[in-house]
């Protein structure tokens, strides 16, 4: 293994500049925008990188809102993703979907005077969805909801691909109202969200907006003859079923960093918009299966160890810190991160060809002021399961992260950037050297 290389190697600069506004402008990829996705200029990148051809098979274990599969389809490669969250499955699903244009017009007038006249919203009393909830904040107003609640009535008599494409618009529509937004872990109420106050015209307007945009996708980028799927699915029990019993050439995935964000949480609204959810109850269930990166619910107790020595000290030297952690349940947290991660890469390589290769963009953590990193314990985990680490490239250091543990150790490195992201590659198949670019310290 050689280390100590350039930071500014011509691969790792190139991806540092990706990110994922880079899908706002893209095709298909505009349809939803998540702010955790990746862009897809990486997964391009890993498709040249790997050579992989039309009979390949490409996966992502953590897909959100389908950065990787709907690239791979571009590409003309067979694509699978896999993602627990049931919303953001639909949006990976939805952008794959291909229809005449036209089709939608015929249908789209129904859905806004439904819209225009609206339903009573079975959340407008619910917790913080509208003001009639009781709340001194709200994410919509009542009119939207009943607008939304209206729109969406329209779309059940109608089967897929319209109803799929109406409903992403639909829902995409009412979080362009909301009166909050994502920010970091959390919703937070944007400053002038009273002022604001929009209401059902501007939501019919980019609701229209939205499907004209599909529109022109689906006639400029359209998709056939695809070989291409999503799978509401908790990556942890992957098993040769989930992929038809092939085996991928290719895996790119970023699973969620160990940062205590919750999906589930951040997209809450979406979850109770599109109906995947119908209660807090549901929510947690959801919530427990999802890869244990945050305290936000009660999981089981991790219990493996063996997940090597950088594991092992690292959860220790958190451990001499506990007094200073804002959450006891931290190194449990870290614990069974790591293990779930195992579990994943296990999984993975039972399902890979032999010449496949995983990528992984993951961030490090720090907590109470130290450093976990998370990238080279995975590079260690992944040779645990017998992956042959291939490269682990820095693309970029971090300035800031939410979180008070990052101003502290902010604080204590004089100002230096520290945590960093990086990109990790596992091979099925011996080569000749491995390399790990740009990792200070
Ligand atoms: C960093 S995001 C991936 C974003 C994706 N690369 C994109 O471009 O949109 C991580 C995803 O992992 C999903 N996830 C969390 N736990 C999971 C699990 N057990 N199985 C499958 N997906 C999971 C989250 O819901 C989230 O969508």
């Amino acid at each position: 293994m050689q280390s100590g290389m350039s930071a500014n190697s011509k691969d790792a600069e190139y991806l540092a500049t990706s990110s994922a506004l880079d899908t706002l402008l893209l095709p298909r990829h505009r349809w939803y925008f998540i702010k955790e996705a990746f862009s897809p200029s990486l997964v391009d990148y890993a498709i040249k990188d790997t050579q992989c051809d039309k009979n390949d098979l490409i996966i992502d274990a953590f897909c959100g809102s389908g950065t990787v599969p709907l690239t791979a389809a571009l590409h003309g490669c067979k694509a699978l993703g896999f993602e627990v969250n049931p919303f953001l499955a639909f949006v990976s699903r939805t952008k794959l979907l291909q229809c005449k244009p036209y089709t939608i017009d015929k249908y789209l007038p129904e859905v806004i005077n439904a819209a225009t006249t609206g339903t009573p919203s079975p959340l407008a009393t619910f917790s913080t969805f509208s003001e009639a909830g009781g709340a001194q904040k709200w994410l919509f107003s009542k009119d939207v909801l009943e607008a939304f609640e209206g729109g969406w009535k329209a779309t059940v008599g109608l089967s897929t691909p319209i109803r799929d494409l109406l409903r992403l618009s639909l829902i995409g529509a009412a979080m362009d109202v909301c009166n909050a937004v994502k920010d970091g872990k959390c919703l937070r109420y944007r400053s002038d969200w009273q002022e604001r106050s929009l209401g059902k015209q501007e939501f019919l307007d980019t609701f229209q907006k939205r499907v004209s945009e599909i529109k022109v996708d689906l006639e400029q980028c359209p998709m056939r003859n695809l070989d291409a799927n999503i799978l509401v699915t908790d990556s942890r029990n992957l098993r040769s079923k989930e992929l038809n019993g092939r085996k991928f050439r290719l895996c790119v995935m970023s699973p969620p960093y160990l940062n205590s964000f919750d999906y589930t949480d951040i997209y809450r609204p979406e979850l109770f918009l599109g109906k995947f959810v119908s209660s807090n109850k549901g929510l947690k269930e959801l919530r427990l299966r999802t890869l244990r990166s945050h305290v936000q619910v009660d999981w089981e107790k991790p219990k493996q160890m063996d997940m090597g020595q950088l594991f092992s000290s690292s959860l220790a030297d958190i451990e001499k810190h506990a007094d200073s952690l804002w959450n006891d349940r931290i190194p449990s947290m870290i614990q069974a991160y790591f293990q779930d991660l195992k579990l994943v890469l296990g999984n993975l390589r039972e399902l890979a060809q032999e010449n496949a290769n995983v990528w992984i963009v993951v961030s490090t953590s720090a907590y109470a002021g130290v450093e976990i990193p998370v990238d080279l314990i995975i590079a260690d985990i992944g040779v645990q399961v017998g992956w042959l680490l291939r490269e682990l490239k820095v693309t970029r250091y971090l300035r800031r992260v939410p979180g008070q543990q990052w101003e502290t150790l902010y604080e204590k490195k004089n100002k230096q950037p520290h945590l960093r992201e990086s990109v990790i590659i596992f091979g099925s198949k011996p080569q000749a050297k491995s390399t790990i670019i740009g990792v200070q310290g």
